[in-house]
Order: structure tokens, then sequence, then C-alpha cells
């Protein structure tokens, strides 16, 4: 989801979750319409992951963090053990599940509360800028992560400013802009659009400034390529 501030992406997810009543309008999840479904039955099926980390972790301990959802839902503790350990291997959080929170990275508490919503099992997940503020390094950690959960069959929506991001990983971009839709189409064609460009508030990439201020004639070529080439280099890396 893109569009600048103000444009009604938060809304929108909360409209999703049930956090806010639509006053119009029908809400479907697979076909099914949702809208009399409480926030807890949707929070089942629907996860909401917030910008900030530290203000969704309300443990000190991971462990605990990511069982925490469980403890109403009527599991045994030998079925929440299993679910729990399962979420943190999905999450590569398994060799620290006696850590407390506070040893981790910004990166790692993301992955924290995903796990926190993942041991759920919802069909869906929503983020609200999942790669915000943070470095290269991470952000492609965190992305790579995501696309690894989608191709395990979890719905991934982004909320996002960026460019790189929108490129690489989204097949589809849906465009908001004062609490309506501008565009549901593909990530290229907003691209090539600098209208919807503008009001999606997409963010130029550093490897676009990059291209501009060396002259490089064709700097959207460039970044695929740059992102082509790093994608081969990491999987030489792991494979
Ligand atoms: N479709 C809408 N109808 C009425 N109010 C809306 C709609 N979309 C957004 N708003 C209002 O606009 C404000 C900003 O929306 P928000 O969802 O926080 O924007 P964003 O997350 O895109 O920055 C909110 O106070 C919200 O109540
Ligand atoms: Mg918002």
């Amino acid at each position: 989801m893109f569009g600048k501030n103000g444009a009604g992406k938060s809304t929108l997810a909360k409209l999703i979750c049930g956090f806010e009543k639509p006053t119009a309008g029908r809400i479907c999840l697979a076909g099914r319409d949702i809208s009399g479904d409480t926030i807890k039955e949707r929070a089942q099926r629907i996860g909401y992951v917030m910008q900030n980390p530290n203000q969704m972790i309300s443990k000190p301990l991971i462990w605990d963090e990511v069982e925490m959802a469980l403890l109403a839902g009527g599991m045994s503790a030998e079925e929440r053990k299993e679910r729990v350990e399962e979420t943190l291997k999905i999450c590569g959080l398994y060799p620290f599940r006696k850590w407390p929170v506070s040893a981790l990275s910004f990166g790692q508490k993301k992955r924290v509360t995903i796990a926190g919503i993942l041991v759920q099992r919802p069909q869906m997940i929503i983020l609200d800028e999942p790669t915000a503020g943070q470095d290269y390094h991470h952000y492609t950690e965190i992305m790579e992560f995501l696309k690894a959960l989608n191709a395990q069959g979890f719905t991934i929506v982004m909320i996002t400013h960026d460019m790189h991001l929108m490129l690489e990983y989204t097949p589809r971009a849906i465009v908001f802009s004062e609490g309506e839709l501008l565009a549901d189409t593909t990530a290229a064609h907003v691209l090539n659009d600098p209208d919807l460009v503008e009001r999606a508030n997409l963010k130029e990439t550093s490897l676009y400034t990059l291209s501009m201020a060396c002259g490089v004639e064709d700097p959207q070529e460039f970044t695929k390529r740059f992102i082509a080439y790093e994608e081969a280099h990491r999987k030489r890396q792991e494979g």
C-alpha cells in the first residue's frame, strides 16, 4: 500500500483488523464477509505488525512474548511449546529462545513481533513500514524473511514509501490519496506513471540518485540490474 501521510493507509489496515468501524461497504477475507467478526476473531486470521516493535513488545523474554497470544486460546502447555518452537524456527529466532528481548537488534525485535503474530497462524499479515529506519543490511534481512514467509503461503500486505522495495518485492501495488483508492495495479505500472509516483509519495532510492549523479542514461534499468546482481550474489553466498 502506498500513499502520502494522511492518505488512509493505516486507517484501511485498522478497518481490516477491526480497530475502526467502517461507515459503509464490506470487508471480505478470501471471499467471506468478516464485518461481523470481533477484533479477536479477526486477529486469528489477520496479523497487524506496527511500525515500531518497541510499541508492540510487552514481555522481557522472547519466549514469553511469542507465546503470549496462545495463552487465552485453550491450548495445552505441550501444544503451545510445540507451536512456539516451530514459529521461532520459521523466524530464525530459535537459537535466541532463552534470551531477553533487550539483547536483540531492532531488526530482530521486529522478527519477535512478527513471530508473536505468526504463532497464531494467520492467513494474512499487514506490516506498517516494515523497513523504515533500517540500514541496507537489515532491510534486506527483513525483506528476504517476508519473502520466505510469503513462499510458505502467508499473504503479506505492506505499507511503504520505498521504491526499491516496491520494484524488487511487490507484484501488486495499491495507491491511496486523501482516503480514496487511486490505483490497484502492478509496481511497474506505478513507476512508469510520474503522477502516481508523486501521489504514492514514493521515495527515490539512493541508487537512482547515484545513477543520476553519474549520468547513467536509464536509472531504472541500472537499479533493476543492481538488484538482480545483488540477489544473485546473495544466492551464491547462501548456496
Ligand atoms: N476513507 C476515509 N474516510 C474518512 N476518513 C479517513 C479515510 N481515510 C483516512 N481518513 C482519516 O485521515 C487521517 C489519516 O489517515 P491515516 O490512515 O492515518 O493515513 P496514513 O496511514 O496513510 O498516513 C485519519 O485521521 C483518518 O481518520
Ligand atoms: Mg499511517
